[in-house]
């Protein structure tokens, strides 16, 4: 059933309260009355009639051959009481007719006079519910009817089937014409179509001293036409009865149809109340298609509006799924609490953003980051890494170095594998790499118990790497952009064992050596074999680098021969010349004895023979002073060391050969 069953139930009250008010306030006058609108009237309906739930008088459902019936329910007295005159009246109505297509429809409604409620005899079709076939056109009938006839019936000699005609106890018109209106301005006729369910606007007046008869019909927004449909002399005196109903009636045929009144006034010698428009119920919605403008406009919007909001929702999860993208494989199930997602590590450091880039090394970007749930400070270092060779050794290797746990070591927290790429994560250092300190031109530099500490701070991280530690731990990539300071300046040694991710399951004739060019040991270039010693070599050479302020080989402005720091070192220690080595922005303001220590025991520990060199521990306790440097040793070494003394003391600079050196550090630059 159409009807305002949308409306919450509150409204609806007052909507028919409000209706019911109005309807009562004129129907208690005998000789005036309006509906403007049906709910809550006392309006009396039978057959198929019904008023919808928001005020339309339905007088037919569509149910076929049928017919439905409206009344004021009070008579009105016609009659002049002192001659028996009937007495000017008029009625206005609006009306629509509702069928399977505009104007074919069945039949037809009336709006009629009677002295009876009664009309169970009456037929449908046709007879439009008013008379039955019987009684058609007997004067006992007393019926004024006003029909609007939907379909052309030969019985009833009807103009077509679209029409308006005056009955007086006949549905053979009196008069009647094709539907339609005499536009005031023009003069010109202008056709409508009854059932087009478009709601139309009907006035009936009868003027008693005239005896006159008109009918005026116009589309339901025109105010009404000066000129008639419809205009007859016809004396109603002779017609209706004193007491009699006025009302509507409808009927249906074989097709589908629905008869609506939607407004009605009335008024018996005094004219009709002007029916408000805007107070009236609405039709229902027919048909499958919508034909509000509003849902034109609203649904292809909400439609593309929709599907943009699913393409950007499915892009969003593609783009985050490829965004977010890892490597995970079965035997790091054992590692898991050591993987980083790398949601997180994107989220920490703004999807790595330049902003946070702490430096460039020789295995990757290096980004600061802040975890998000736990707030803390790391270092994120991108090592892109294309070869899965070796990677479940590497990845287990990482994970036992997260257990490491030094005070001059950078805590591994933990990784995180991508395609081509595997993410490591440590503490943050605050006061980043000792290299910047020691070659940066505007950064402060560091004085010389600051030097010294960070020298015994690293060799005492190296020691623990090499012996003290379940298993031997070998850094390969000593040097000072490797070592880095935390909040109280102390050495810390990073990236180790990232070397080994490089030679992991490569042909053993063709090792690459890996390193950084100036720190690596001359028989790791022949050998390709990483040790303890090779570290304490590359350690020797950071002792020197420390205390001199210089990279370990400098390519120098005209000259083919790079300068070599520890060939420049030897030489001066066998000059006896030894504080002029040191570092001249500590302005002489160090402590000779430490300095010369450290000087010495770098030339120690970079001695070209391995045996020669001495070990962490013993490397440790030189430094802390608990052992006595053996300064016979290096003398007799440096004199007596074999060919290799002098030029050569340290890896040529030129690889022996240049496939083993692929993929070595050159780290000439020293930029971190
Ligand atoms: C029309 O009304 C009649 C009587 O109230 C009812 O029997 C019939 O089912 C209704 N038809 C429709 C289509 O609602
Ligand atoms: C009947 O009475 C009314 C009002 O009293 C008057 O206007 C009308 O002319 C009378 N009609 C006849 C036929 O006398
Ligand atoms: C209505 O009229 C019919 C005959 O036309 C009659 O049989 C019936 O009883 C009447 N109904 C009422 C309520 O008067
Ligand atoms: C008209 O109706 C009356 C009463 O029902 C009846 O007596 C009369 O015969 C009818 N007239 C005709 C011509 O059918
Ligand atoms: C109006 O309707 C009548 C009768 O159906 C028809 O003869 C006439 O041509 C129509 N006029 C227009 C303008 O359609
Ligand atoms: C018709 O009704 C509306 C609201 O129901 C009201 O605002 C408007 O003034 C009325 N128009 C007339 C002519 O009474």
């Amino acid at each position: 059933m159409p009807g305002i069953n949308g409306i919450t139930t509150p409204l609806k009250l007052i909507f028919f309260l409000c209706l019911n008010f109005a309807t009562t306030l004129t129907a208690g006058d005998d000789h005036q009355f309006i509906y403007s609108g049906f709910a809550g009237s006392d309006i009396i309906v039978n057959g198929l009639a019904e008023v919808t739930p928001n005020g339309l008088l339905h007088l037919t459902n569509g149910t076929a051959q049928l017919k439905g019936h409206a009344f004021h329910p009070t008579p009105l007295n016609f009659h002049e009481p002192l001659n028996g005159t009937v007495q000017s009246f008029s009625a206005a109505f609006v009306f629509a007719i509702r069928s399977i297509a505009p104007g074919v429809s069945a039949h037809g409604l009336t709006f009629f006079i009677s002295p009876t409620k009664n009309m169970s005899s009456a037929f449908s079709n046709q007879f439009l519910g008013l008379l039955s076939k019987q009684k058609n056109g007997n004067s006992s009938n007393h019926i004024f009817a006003v029909e609007l006839d939907t379909v052309l019936s030969s019985d009833m000699l009807d103009v077509d089937d679209n029409h308006v005609g005056i009955d007086i106890n006949d549905l053979r018109s009196v008069k009647s014409h094709y539907a339609g209106y005499y536009d005031d301005m023009s003069g010109n006729f202008h056709n409508l179509t009854l059932a087009s369910f478009e709601a139309m606007q009907v006035w009936v007046d009868y003027d008693g001293g005239r005896k006159q008869i008109s009918v005026t019909l116009a589309p339901l927004q025109m105010a009404k036409p000066m000129k008639p449909l419809l205009s007859i002399n016809y004396d109603l005196s002779r017609v209706l009865k004193d007491k009699s109903y006025v009302g509507f009636s409808a009927s249906t045929g074989i097709l589908d149809s629905h008869h609506y009144v939607l407004g009605w006034s009335f008024g018996l010698n005094k004219p009709a109340p002007v029916i408000n428009i805007s107070k009236l119920p609405k039709l229902p919605r027919i048909g499958p298609k919508p034909r509000s403008k509003l849902l034109e406009i609203i649904l292809p919007v909400a439609s593309s509006t929709f599907i943009l909001a699913l393409v950007t929702v499915i892009f969003l999860v593609i783009r985050r799924k490829i965004r977010y993208a890892e490597l995970r494989e079965d035997w790091e199930v054992e590692f898991g609490p050591h993987r980083f997602s790398y949601k997180d590590l994107f989220h920490a450091t703004e999807g790595f953003k330049n902003k946070h880039l702490l430096g460039i090394g020789g295995f990757g970007r290096v980004y600061k980051g802040v975890l998000r749930k736990s707030k803390s400070e790391v270092a994120v270092k991108r090592v892109s890494h294309e070869s899965r060779q070796g990677m479940k050794e590497f990845i287990a290797e990482v994970v036992s170095m997260g257990r490491l746990r030094h005070k001059n070591i950078v805590q591994l927290l933990g990784y995180c594998r991508r395609k081509g790429e595997l993410l490591l994560v440590y503490d943050y250092m605050p006061n980043g790499s000792l290299d910047k300190y020691l070659h940066g031109n505007t950064i402060q530099t560091l004085d010389w118990a600051q030097r010294f500490r960070i020298i015994q701070g690293v060799a005492s991280g190296l020691l623990y790497l090499h012996e003290d530690w379940e298993q031997v731990v070998i850094h390969r990539d000593i040097k000072a952009s490797n070592v880095l300071l935390d909040g109280e300046m102390n050495g810390r040694l990073g990236d180790f064992g990232l070397a080994r991710l490089y030679d992991h399951g490569t042909d053993p004739q063709t090792t690459h050596v890996v390193g950084t060019m100036g720190y690596i040991a001359p028989e790791l270039t022949r050998m390709g074999r990483a040790s303890t010693l090779t570290d304490v070599f590359a350690f020797g050479v950071f002792l020197l680098e420390v205390t001199c302020g210089r990279r370990p080989i400098t390519q120098q402005d005209g000259q083919d021969v790079p300068f070599m720091l520890v060939d420049w070192v030897l030489e001066h220690w066998q000059k006896g010349s030894l504080p002029n080595v040191v570092d001249t922005r500590l302005l002489n303001n160090y402590n000779v004895d430490e300095a010369c220590l450290a000087l010495k025991l770098g030339l120690l520990c970079s001695h070209p023979l391995p045996n020669a060199r001495p070990n962490m521990r013993q490397v440790v306790q030189y430094l802390d002073g608990n052992a006595i440097f053996p300064e016979q040793i290096l003398t007799e070494i440096t004199r007596n060391g074999g060919v290799e003394m002098g030029a050569n003391y340290v890896v040529s600079p030129s690889p022996p050969s240049s496939t083993s050196f692929g993929t070595i550090t050159v780290d000439l630059s020293g930029g971190r």
